[in-house]
């Protein structure tokens, strides 16, 4: 039986800075940021549009009334959680109205938290095959005014419907892993943003990448030589290049390389509008390739390489399904892109810098949304609440 995504979307903030106009300001030359590190704009997320916020958002493209009423699991993936305790699939399970007997926790492992939800996901529906699970994957990615990540920031979610027979891939149970105890990007408890030693981080994605390759060739040499495109993680657009470069140096899957190489514009296009928004920056990045490249042929294998700092990677294989392209212009609004308001640099500075502050009870100011969707409304007593707006309805 086959299982996989049968769905999948995504949510942005509804602002964004422009990162050539960024630069400027900063005093960088501008090709530095949109050609050395490849993004273009920076998605810009305010204290109303949360984490939840931005998954339930993302979620709300995908669900119906049937997928509510049949799905039995909720996982939701994030490094930017709100509480040590309670996960924020307890709200996502309300907000999106769920079936009250489904179970719901959440996953961390930095970048890589969302591929072990889905594999968890295809797990569980591969044993039970009339259900169907919600995989979200939501960050916002910040490491502060002024720092060297500045520019590799971004806010977002992507939400994932994995079924049987499902409509867009089918994942492949066999993958390759690998895991070491590293201290390229973490952020220990208490701490704002967290701490990044960004030349070793991008040195360690690239090794572990080859690492990862090179075992995959050894133990599957058919489904390497067999995968058409290959999308990676990307905390920025160049880095997954910068990858792909390294192991074609290796002089071993040149030829894969190369095809690779080939598809490669069309797997960073939404991912350089967004910015990095970490454990769905993979998933982002294969809705922009299956989005936009018209080359795929259904039943091809994708590689999909997830990299979560620390350091956990995976390779997973999955095959096009045949409906594939019209089920994923169904439910990715990419118009949700182009229709964001633009922040002058001064204006980015000064969300940025807004944080949310609560009284000596846990209450915070009440906040309103002019948008339509999920918004953060107010803490109380500690308490997150969320409102839905409702405006073309
Ligand atoms: P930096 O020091 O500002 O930049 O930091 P740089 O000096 O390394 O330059 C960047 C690129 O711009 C270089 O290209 C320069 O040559 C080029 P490269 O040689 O690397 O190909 N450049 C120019 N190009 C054109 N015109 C110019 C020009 N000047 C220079 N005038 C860094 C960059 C990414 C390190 C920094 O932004 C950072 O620390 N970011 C955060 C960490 C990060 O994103 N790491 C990526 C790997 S780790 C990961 O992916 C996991 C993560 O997502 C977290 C998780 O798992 O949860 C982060």
């Amino acid at each position: 039986m086959k299982v996989g995504i049968d769905k999948i979307s995504f949510a942005v903030p509804k602002y964004y800075v422009d990162i050539a106009e960024l630069a400027e300001y900063r005093g960088i030359d501008p090709n530095k940021w949109t050609i050395g590190i490849g993004q273009k704009k920076m998605a810009v997320p305010s204290v109303e549009c949360d984490v939840i916020a931005l998954a339930a958002n993302a979620a709300r493209n995908i669900l119906e009334k049937e997928d509510r009423d049949t799905i039995d699991m909720v996982i939701v993936a994030s490094e930017s959680g709100v509480d040590y305790s309670k996960s924020m699939a307890t709200y996502l399970h309300q907000l999106l109205e769920i079936q009250p007997f489904a179970k719901s926790f959440e996953i961390k492992q930095a970048c890589y938290g969302a591929t072990a939800g889905l594999q968890m996901a295809c797990d569980y529906v591969s044993l039970r095959q009339e259900k169907s699970v919600l995989v979200i994957a939501t960050d916002i990615a910040q490491y502060g005014l002024k720092t060297s990540g500045e520019v590799t920031q971004g806010a977002g979610a992507v939400a994932m419907l994995v079924k049987s027979n499902p409509r867009i891939l089918s994942l492949e149970t066999v993958s390759v892993s690998h895991t070491q105890n590293a201290f390229d990007f973490w952020r220990p408890n208490g701490h704002q943003y967290p701490l990044v030693d960004g030349k070793y981080s991008t040195q360690l994605y690239q090794s572990e990448f080859v690492t990862v390759m090179e075992q995959a060739y050894r133990l599957y040499p058919e489904q390497i030589t067999q995968t058409k495109a290959v999308v990676l993680h990307l905390p920025f657009s160049k880095m997954g290049k910068k990858a792909l470069l390294a192991l074609q140096e290796q002089e071993i899957l040149e030829e894969e390389c190369k095809r690779w190489l080939k598809h490669y514009q069309n797997t960073i296009q939404f991912n350089c509008e967004v910015g990095n928004i970490y454990t769905g920056s993979l998933y982002l990045s294969l809705i922009s390739l299956l989005y936009h490249d018209d080359t795929l042929e259904v039943g091809q294998t994708i590689g999909l390489f997830s990299y979560g700092s620390g350091a956990v990677s995976e390779l997973l294989f999955a095959q096009l399904e045949p409906n594939y392209r019209e089920v994923v212009k169904e439910y990715v609004h990419s118009e949700q892109l182009e229709k964001r308001e633009k922040l002058t640099p001064e204006e980015y500075e000064v969300l940025f810098d807004k944080k949310i502050t609560l009284d000596s009870v846990g209450n915070s100011d009440v906040f309103s949304f002019q948008d339509e969707g999920v918004y953060l409304k107010q803490i109380q007593a500690y308490q997150r609440y969320y409102e839905i707006n409702n405006i073309s309805s």
